[in-house]
């Protein structure tokens, strides 16, 4: 139109792929919380600590000093450095500062990068459902076919190296794995993991490791898949500060992987985001460096607030299976006869409790909803009475 206003019948040129993509699930749940007074949210997946104050401190110091120009593509050198001595540290897996590191904007940017850097169109991506919201959309967004893996409760949401190979074809291209896992708080041993590389290796894939989660696990052992045997250079690592550090706003990850991909992703990165901000790279050196006290303080506060959301959920009828690492529950809610959607859509209208439908997550999350206990345990525990007195009322049978 002549004078820039938009005719009610103007058809934007949206892409094939954009209008493929389902919006999220979670997403809507956070606008309808939004709009509710009262509501106890176990619905957004994020600490509800605040950054450890020596974290921000660094960067506020960072930025009275005037470091607030670009960086390298890659990252601020002492960054990388220090990612590679721990991950030495923590995993035994060795990872070169200055070919095989790019710290990105959130894990999230390095997802859809590793991603975006290895599918040509038409190839397909194993991955376990239910699983992260995103992994699906990266795939779809970078031209690829997503191929689900069911698992379920009774193998504890723990995706098989058979069930993986009985889905792989000529397309296949990647395994994206997540463990510790959101939405369920699965995570996966050695021995388990080992069973993929083995699959892997047989079948020339390449496995994407999202490892977000790390350090969040309860009793039991994280397993970096790029530290088994052949994985190194058959496999990318994604990771970040968001959860461990409570750093959620700071948008800062890193992809780890063998030179040649890692030159891939970042050729993408240099064109879209040119460098991560600055100010939370310096955060994240901190929290590298003297993080580690804060992370175990969280780690132990979260694990008190599981056990009581875990047994709590239990106690109500709604069968939970006892999740290992990140921060949620995945109860069953088939007992009500509801759908994840109708379940979690009612509990916030009557009783004023937010959770994501498992529905989100994938056909295999539908009878189930997740629950975030990175709240306080008063707030859990309000919670979980409110949830007793809606699931007694709509119980079947
Ligand atoms: C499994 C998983 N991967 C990646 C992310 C994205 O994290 P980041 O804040 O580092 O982008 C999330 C956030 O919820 C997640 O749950």
């Amino acid at each position: 139109m002549p004078d820039g206003t938009v005719s009610k019948q103007r058809k934007y040129p949206i892409s094939k792929r954009a209008n493929k993509l389902s919006p999220s699930g979670i997403r809507r749940f956070f606008d309808l919380l939004a709009s509710t007074e009262g509501v106890i949210s176990l619905g957004v997946g994020e600490p509800d600590y605040s950054t450890p104050w020596h974290i921000s401190e660094a960067a506020i110091k960072s930025l009275e000093k005037g470091y607030t120009m670009y960086t390298s593509n890659l990252g601020i050198p002492e960054l990388r450095e220090e990612l590679t001595v721990q991950l030495k540290a923590d995993y035994d897996v060795e990872y070169d500062p200055d070919n095989e590191i790019l710290i990105t904007v959130g894990s999230s940017e390095a997802l859809d990068l590793s991603i975006r850097a290895i599918l040509n169109p038409g190839d397909e991506v194993i991955m376990p459902d239910p699983c992260y919201v995103a992994y699906e959309s990266c795939i779809i967004m970078a031209g690829g076919t997503p191929v689900k893996v069911p698992t379920n409760q009774e193998n504890n949401f723990e995706i098989s190296a058979s069930d993986i190979e009985g889905h792989i074809t000529e397309r296949t291209k990647a395994i994206l794995i997540g463990y510790p896992a959101n939405p369920t708080g699965a995570v996966m041993d050695r021995e388990q993991l080992m069973q993929i590389a083995e699959v892997a290796l047989r079948n020339h894939l390449l496995v994407i490791s999202d490892e977000i989660y790390a350090k969040l696990v309860y009793g039991v052992e994280h397993t970096c898949f790029s530290s088994l045997p052949g994985m190194k250079a058959n496999s990318i690592l994604l990771g970040g500060f968001s959860k461990a550090y409570a750093m959620t706003g700071w948008r800062i990850g890193y992809a780890a992987a063998p030179a040649e991909i890692l030159a891939a992703i970042t050729k993408i990165h240099q064109y879209t985001m040119m460098c991560a901000p600055t100010m939370s790279q310096v955060a994240a050196l901190e929290a590298l460096k003297s993080g580690g006290d804060s992370v175990i303080e969280m780690v132990n506060d979260y694990n008190k607030r599981r056990k009581v959301i875990v047994k709590g959920l239990s106690d109500i009828g709604l069968s939970c299976f006892e999740p290992k690492g990140a921060f949620y529950a995945f109860p069953s809610i088939k007992c009500t006869g509801m759908t994840s959607e109708e379940f979690a859509e009612k509990l916030l209208t009557e009783e004023k409790v937010a959770v994501v439908p498992g529905s989100a997550f994938g056909q295999c999350g539908e009878g189930y909803v997740r629950c975030c206990y990175a709240t306080s345990l008063a707030d859990i525990e309000e919670a979980l009475s409110r949830m007793k007195r809606f699931v007694n009322r709509y119980k079947e049978g």
